[in-house]
């Protein structure tokens, strides 16, 4: 059984994550912690509960960052012309949902879990990285407690969604991503480059609710506007199941292929958020940024249908 925290910004496709995470036999799901990102923290949260209470999902809900740990970097830029303003696709989202909150700021939840279960919590993080950020500066010794953090994020050897160069959930908070990537914990990153090719069509959706469950016909709903971002402002024949993605690397990782080589993040100027993975040389490169930085996990291929297959079989 994989032990899961998620840590998320519902959003359309971190929605589907959720739904696959609690649906997955292998998973336990032993929590969800909120972040600002694809909308502001109260509606993101507020998601959450919305998707526990449609979809029964029993983990506790625990508060997480409304802003970056640099104080002074203003992140204003949601992304509700992809999610739409409520972050669900407009669909109706009540104005507040009565389900419970855990008391805990997320990065201490993340802290207690991690310690109540040592060596075998996964964090999963497919927003901004505050929270996991704040944990590990709260409590750095979590590092070496935890199993493996996979991170949906950055984009390696090509363009960015938000700059040319930056991914949404790094560019809006990189000194965190910068804090996580450098770590001396396990990280795989599933970025762009993979996320980009697993393309999930309005057709393949509306088979899936078809011979489904009816949690199917919510996330059908609520997929619509995204998907119509997708195929106008990108182009694309379906929509790009990001978040998802990420969490099938959990249970397939025999999906995808990964490259190791430290990752840092640009922090400021015209390549802000930029990811960049150095090359496994060996080499120390004394005084700089570079040296002493341990070697994560960079996706760099991935089998697109066999994902898409996993997701809707869970
Ligand atoms: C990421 O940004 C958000 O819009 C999505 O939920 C995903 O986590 C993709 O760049
Ligand atoms: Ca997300």
């Amino acid at each position: 059984m994989h032990k899961v925290i998620f840590d998320t910004d519902p959003g359309v496709d971190d929605a589907m994550a959720l739904l696959f995470l609690h649906r997955h036999p292998e998973i336990d799901l032993l929590g969800v912690t909120t972040v600002f990102g694809n909308v502001p923290l109260v509606l993101t949260t507020r998601n959450a509960q919305f998707l526990h209470r449609e979809w029964n999902i029993s983990a506790p809900i625990s508060t997480g960052a409304a802003s970056t740990i640099d104080p002074s970097r203003r992140d204003d830029r949601a992304a509700s012309v992809v999610h739409g303003a409520d972050g669900l696709g407009n669909i109706g989202v009540p104005h507040t949902v009565d389900w419970p909150l855990d008391s805990r700021p997320a990065y201490q939840f993340i802290i207690e879990t991690v310690r109540a279960n040592p060596g075998e919590v996964t964090l999963i993080a497919v927003g901004r990285m505050t929270n996991l950020a704040l944990a590990l500066r709260a409590d750095p010794a979590i590092a070496g407690l935890v199993k493996e953090v996979i991170v949906m994020g950055g984009a390696f050897d090509m363009a960015g969604n938000v700059t040319p160069v930056a991914e949404a959930n790094i560019h809006g908070d990189p000194e965190a991503a910068d804090i996580l990537f450098t770590a001396p914990w396990k990280v795989t990153i599933v970025g762009l480059n993979v996320t980009m090719k697993t393309i999930m069509s309005a057709d393949y959706l509306a088979e899936m609710v078809k011979s489904g469950e009816n949690s199917l016909r919510l996330l059908s709903d609520l997929s619509q506007y995204y998907i119509d971002f997708y195929k106008s402002r990108v182009g694309l024949a379906g929509m790009a199941v990001h978040d998802s993605t990420a969490c099938v690397y959990l249970v397939r990782p025999d999906l995808f292929t990964v490259r190791g080589g430290p990752v840092r993040v640009v922090c400021g100027g015209i390549a802000d958020g930029a990811t960049i993975q150095a090359p496994d040389s060996g080499r120390r490169f004394i005084g700089t940024p570079w040296d002493g930085q341990p070697s994560q996990w960079v996706c760099t291929g991935v089998r697109p249908d066999d994902v898409l297959g996993v997701i809707r079989a869970a």
